[in-house]
């Protein structure tokens, strides 16, 4: 068994430098030796270099409300391209981020080699702004609505009434349409801080949310239980389980926890409900691919950093088969 590490210093997707660096202290902990502890054969050829395409896009104009969206566009659609060739190859991709922006290459790779693959988002926030409802025009707050085709390229204001060539260089028409994710293979675990446009798109298109509330009433044991069986209701593949992308956001444990992140929310999953997450979906065996997104090492003193990276390694490998006993 082999995992690729897929680490992405990216921050485009948000504004608060130092994100880009949670992969590195993340590599810098010791993660790659604590994988190979664990029985993997760990692939890690160096982080992904961005350079070359954010000097291409060092300047890249908002469009509408949506921020750097040409550099996020590209540095997606590269990621997407580094994660669909490890899974191509069976390789488990552990990608690391960098803002959660890049969920938006991960999935879009997963489902490449994965078509009927879900997706576990385990984060604070719903992170499914499209153009219309987005207030801070963050990227990061958006991939969703792109994966699911929620936010369509002919919405991007300035693409409205350009030639079909033009239209062709439109941030994010790289994500195939039809789209590869459908809302009934998303579960979200975690959620607390939900923007009012997005709560009527969760409901518009009955996507199943288990919030801090539901994590509260049935205690995490279950609220996993209930979301792999909602992504396996309806599966009739080749797998004996519908494959499972874990998209891991760190904002969704609570800021006494894992603090050095960009957009901490009171009220996040402990310790251990985080970890159960990750060693509930490894269990299952049909995990195709982990992301660890939002470790922002710039925020917070050293010790709260130290903390925060540590957790980040210890949740990547819950979810790649440590186990307690
Ligand atoms: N809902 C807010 C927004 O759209 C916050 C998103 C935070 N996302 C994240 N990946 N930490 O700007
Ligand atoms: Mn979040
Ligand atoms: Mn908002
Ligand atoms: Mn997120």
């Amino acid at each position: 068994k082999t995992a690729a590490i897929v680490g992405c210093p990216f921050s485009g997707g948000q504004p608060k430098p130092g994100v880009d660096r949670g992969p590195i202290h993340l590599v810098e902990a010791g993660l790659v030796d604590q994988l190979k502890g664990l029985g993997w054969d760990v692939k890690f050829d160096g982080h992904h270099q961005f350079e070359e395409i954010s000097a291409q896009y060092a300047n890249d104009p908002p469009i509408g409300l949506l921020k750097n969206p040409r550099l996020v566009s590209s540095v997606t659609e590269s990621v997407a391209q580094a994660v669909s060739s490890h899974s191509a190859k069976g390789e488990l991709p552990v990608t690391l981020g960098g803002d959660h922006s890049l969920a938006m290459g991960t999935i879009s790779g997963t489902l490449t080699t994965y078509p009927d693959a879900g997706v576990i988002w385990v984060d604070a926030h719903a992170d499914i702004n499209t153009i219309e409802t987005t207030d801070s025009g963050n990227i990061h707050g958006m991939p969703l609505a792109f994966l699911l085709g929620l936010t369509a390229c002919d919405a991007v204001p300035e693409a409205a009434n350009a030639p079909a060539s033009l239209q062709a260089m439109h941030p994010f028409s790289w994500i195939p349409s039809p789209p590869l994710l459908s809302p009934s293979r998303l579960v979200y675990i975690g959620l607390r801080d939900v923007d009012a446009g997005e709560k009527a798109i969760l409901k518009k298109h009955g996507i199943k949310a288990f919030s801090m509330h539901e994590v509260d009433r049935y205690g995490i044991g279950k609220v996993v239980e209930l979301a792999m069986e909602w992504l396996n209701k309806d599966y009739q593949g080749a797998h004996e389980h519908r494959p499972i992308h874990l998209s891991f956001d760190v904002d969704a444990m609570d800021p006494t926890v894992a603090p050095s992140t960009g957009t901490p929310v009171r009220g996040g999953l402990t310790f251990r409900e985080g970890h159960y997450i990750c060693e509930a979906v490894y269990e299952t065996g049909s995990l195709v691919a982990f992301d660890l997104m939002e470790v922002n090492p710039s925020l917070a003193d050293a010790a709260a950093v130290q903390q925060t990276v540590n957790v980040g390694c210890s949740l990547v490998r819950a979810a790649l088969g440590e186990t307690l006993l």
